[in-house]
């Protein structure tokens, strides 16, 4: 179409006096008498334009000035540095085409006016437009490569896990049922766990990162009931080292996003400080221990219940980086988890709570390696045998102590972002009563 380099505008660094393309569309437009000032966005960045009334061709400019919010258009012009811009730089308008013009009999429905989080929620589609979601999703993308590459260079091997299982991993009263064929029921997976014991006697070090789902009814602002996971596991592993990987992979993913993603901390008002504090060691501390904290700050607690969402906020009241509690009571955890040898109605499983009472982050520990302990358990928590014959042959062939944990990322983003609620965390979120768009 022409000469001129098409560029986005994160680049216009290096194109500081060039006439340049950018195609995006009209976040807002400001114009005064003979000046226009369209806002474009191209998904990279936000950049103002200038275009006077005398240098461009009159239809150009009539049809520019009354440019609607979010109609595409192709701007061309010359890239100028200006200290007082956003980014840095504008962009003096030479031509520009629009490639569809938004009607004013049905304008975007997201104005800069104040909207209702289900308006928004409905019009998800459309509000991820905005430089708020914007922000957090480009968060979560830098979160996810930082996962990857923390483990992919620490000796782990991706090995990904079914999504349709036979069995519930975390448990009965979360699963999803659908109807497979032939009358065959199948669930939805809770977890990629018990297929990560099998790859992880395969490998050494493995992990699956994808999409988990919770038929949970809890309407809170940390559930969703389908989320990211990303789970590594470890032969020849105990809770110690589930321990030490879940402090380095959560302190490599924290300075990654500082670095690279300041710009979008800075959009959402993070308060970064407390972010710069998350390094190791995390405290540890166990279940009874975080019972007694708990005491202290007035919770009714008993010894033996888990930690509903308000505790763990009042846990991480006592901190300034993530904490780790370990050795919860069984009867609390799922049926896999190895026992505490020398307190067996303790578990040899942690969870890691957010820092800022951003809530539970990672769970996992040591699992059991025994056959006759496991088959005992399968038993007392009703588990149909047949569905976990597989997962017993792991006991039966070359069993070793092993162990692995999850960590969720959306509870992530929100937490580096410094955001309320999960449901800005994924681009389309699934939750108790939102299933659209
Ligand atoms: O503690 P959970 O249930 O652990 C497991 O599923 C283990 N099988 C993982 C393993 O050891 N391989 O879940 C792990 C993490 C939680 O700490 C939390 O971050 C996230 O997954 N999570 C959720 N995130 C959003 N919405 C929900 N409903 C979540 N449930 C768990
Ligand atoms: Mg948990």
């Amino acid at each position: 179409m022409s000469d001129i380099p098409r560029i986005t505008i994160d680049q216009c660094g290096s194109h500081a006096g060039e006439t340049v393309e950018i195609a995006g569309w009209l976040y807002n437009l400001r114009k005064s008498g003979k000046i226009i000032f369209p806002l474009i966005r191209d998904g990279r960045g936000i950049i103002q334009c200038v275009g006077l009334k005398n240098s461009l061709p009159e239809d150009l400019f009539n049809a520019l000035k009354d440019l609607t919010q979010e109609s595409s258009v192709i701007v061309r012009g010359k890239i100028r540095a200006e200290q007082r811009a956003p980014g840095g730089y504008e962009l003096d308008l030479e031509s520009a085409e629009i490639v569809q013009r938004v009607p004013e009999s049905h304008p975007y429905p997201i104005t800069p006016k104040d909207h209702g989080i289900e308006f928004l929620m409905d019009h998800r589609h459309l509000w991820l437009r905005s430089r708020r979601q914007h922000a957090i999703l480009r968060v979560r993308h830098e979160i996810i490569k930082a996962i990857r590459d923390y483990f992919d260079s620490n000796g782990f091997t991706l090995v990904d896990t079914p999504i349709f299982t036979p069995a519930a991993c975390e448990g009965t009263t979360t699963l999803f049922e659908v109807n497979y064929f032939d009358e065959e029921k199948v669930y939805l997976t809770q977890s990629g766990q018990l297929y990560n014991e099998a790859t992880a006697l395969a490998f050494g070090k493995t992990y699956c990162f994808g999409p988990t789902f919770r038929a949970e009814k809890s309407k809170t602002r940390r559930h969703l009931t389908e989320f990211w996971m990303v789970e590594p596991e470890m032969a020849y592993a105990t809770l110690e080292d589930v321990k030490n990987v879940a402090e380095g992979l959560i302190c490599f993913v924290v300075q990654r996003v500082l670095e690279n993603r300041k710009n979008d901390l800075t959009d959402l008002e993070r308060d970064t400080g407390k972010l710069e504090s998350i390094k190791p060691p995390f405290p540890r501390i166990s279940y009874d221990q975080a019972v007694e904290i708990l005491h202290r700050k007035g919770s009714q607690i008993e010894w033996g219940g888990d930690f509903g969402g308000t505790d763990e906020t009042l846990l991480s009241e006592e901190f300034d980086r993530p904490v780790m509690v370990d050795r919860y009571p069984s009867q609390v955890k799922a049926f896999y988890f190895q026992p505490d040898p020398d307190r067996p109605e303790v578990a040899l499983g942690v969870d890691v709570l957010a820092s800022e009472g951003y809530g539970e982050i990672v769970g996992g520990g040591q699992r059991i390696h025994d056959l006759a302990l496991l088959e005992k358990r399968l038993e007392e928590h009703n588990l149909p045998r047949e569905a976990f014959d597989w997962y017993l042959d792991l006991r039966r062939f070359g069993s070793v102590p092993h162990a692995g944990f999850g960590m969720g990322v959306e509870r992530c983003v929100a937490w580096l972002c410094g955001i309320e609620h999960i449901r800005e965390t994924i681009a389309f979120p699934r939750m108790l009563y939102r299933t659209r768009p």
